[in-house]
């Protein structure tokens, strides 16, 4: 039980690293009433919140500070976070080569404040972290260092809470108020109920809220996106195995397989390969886990491969259709719709792979340029949908990322449109060929 924790509710809050995922959380913390620190290192994201500003981007982001801005403040001072009542750490945990995620950045951000809060004698502090970390790493890396700087004893002058976010890039600000769960792993029952009691005054809905210990919450939020990879390669599994049958419909197995209550519909549609910044790596963190206790995690290694082979089989489709030295367009670099995130997007890799080969490849995105992702520069971006669909010379236009303007595309007649999802073109462009069967 804490000791020396003498508040009954939090109150106040300071939120260490204001980048697409804590910028969010400070926003709709204040918004909701909490005063709230936001503490970044970078001058220019603490300059733009102190000026109502978003500092990333991310739907309704804008107005959720705008509606928080009484509450909200920002600073480069970690010490500043001193008298509030609970830190939250949301900075990089970037991925190792060997799958496991770095732990420096959370020590950098944790340990200054560690030594203010010894420093000013203020016992009773909650630090809450927010970003994934290696299952393990929270008890033998963080908490040592935080007794180590602070002298005091985890559970006892001070708390720890895990507390990461199920979220999705372009809806974080409804997936933070609105989440079907709330994890809470705990140092001590104490800390835990802080946190429970807080997001009663936080969310919109009445989620799950699950606590448990910080390891089992670390292990849990891994598993979350691991499943999903999981069904998701099963998809691409299955459609590989059901093009070899020529009467065989993948769309309509998939219908009637996810009708199943005990599967689920979500995640059923046989598309393209998962990527983004959470899904891929967080399924490696999982298999990485197991290695380091000695076993094997074969359902996590090969949701990686078939989505792995779901890129390949893409590439080989397309290629296929062109001669070296034809120009194609892959429309929707970004992972998902409403982001700009590139990273390990069907798109990209596509197009890499493409030019690799000799291809003259175009690219373009709703909201990723090469301004915010270097990754394009490689590229002939097209900026003006207008003039790339007159042009003759494109042999083939691959949908890679379902915009919702890529449906209304009209090319010339001679460029062949590959569309991965099966209610587009199909319905108003029956000519479109689908690439629900690569
Ligand atoms: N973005 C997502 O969709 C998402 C979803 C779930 C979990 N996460 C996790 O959240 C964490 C952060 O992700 P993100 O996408 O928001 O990262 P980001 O790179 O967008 O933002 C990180 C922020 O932390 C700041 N920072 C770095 N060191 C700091 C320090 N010492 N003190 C204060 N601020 C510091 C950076 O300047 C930056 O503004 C990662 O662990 C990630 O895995 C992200």
């Amino acid at each position: 039980m804490l000791r020396g924790l003498f508040m009954k509710s939090i109150k106040s809050v300071s939120v260490f690293g204001l980048g697409k995922l804590g910028a969010c959380i400070a926003a709709t913390l204040a918004q909701r009433g909490f005063n709230v620190l936001g503490v970044d290192v970078d001058p220019e994201k603490v300059r733009k919140v102190n000026q109502g500003l978003s500092p990333v981007d991310e739907p309704l982001l804008s107005e959720t500070i705008i509606g928080g801005q009484n509450h909200l403040r920002a600073t480069q001072e970690h010490s500043e976070a001193i008298p509030t009542d609970a830190s939250f750490f949301i900075p990089p945990s970037p991925n190792l080569p060997d799958g496991s995620f770095s732990s420096e950045y959370l020590l950098r951000a944790m340990q200054p404040l560690a030594k203010a809060l010894r420093e000013a004698g203020k016992k009773g502090h909650l630090f809450v972290i927010n970003s994934t970390t290696t299952p393990g790493s929270i008890n033998r890396v963080l908490v040592p260092m935080l007794e180590r700087e602070t002298g005091w004893t985890c559970g006892g002058e001070f708390g720890v809470c895990y507390n990461p976010q199920f979220i999705a890039l372009g809806n974080v600000i409804k997936g933070l108020l609105e989440p079907d769960l709330v994890l809470i792993g705990e140092s001590d029952v104490e800390s835990g109920r802080l946190m429970e009691e807080m997001y009663k005054r936080y969310n919109r809905n009445e989620p799950y809220i699950a606590r448990m210990s910080i390891m089992s919450a670390e292990l849990t939020k891994i598993s979350v996106n691991s499943y999903i990879t999981m069904k998701i390669s099963f998809t691409n599994q299955l459609r590989l195995i059901a093009e070899k049958f020529p009467q065989a419909d993948i769309h309509a197995i998939l219908d009637a397989i996810g009708t199943d209550s005990r599967i689920g519909k979500k995640y059923l549609r046989a598309g393209l390969s998962y990527g983004g910044p959470c899904f891929p790596r967080d399924n490696r963190l999982l298999a990485y886990t197991a290695r380091q206790v000695g076993l094997e995690a074969p359902l996590a290694e090969a949701a990686d491969r078939i989505n792995e082979l779901t890129r390949q089989k893409l590439f080989e489709h397309v290629s296929g259709m062109l001669v070296p030295g034809d120009a194609v367009a892959v429309l929707g670099m970004s992972y998902k719709p409403n982001t700009c995130i590139t990273e390990e997007s069907a798109g990209l890799h596509l197009a890499q792979h493409l030019k690799r080969r000799g291809y003259q490849v175009l690219v373009h995105d709703c909201a990723a340029a090469p301004a915010n992702s270097p990754s394009l520069l490689e590229f002939e971006f097209i900026e003006d949908l207008e003039t790339i669909q007159k042009r003759k010379d494109i042999k083939v236009a691959v949908v890679c990322c379902s915009w919702p303007r890529y449906k209304e595309l009209r090319f010339h007649p001679e460029t062949k449109i590959l569309t991965p999802w099966k209610t587009w073109f199909e319905d108003t462009r029956p000519e479109y060929e689908n690439p629900g069967r690569l």
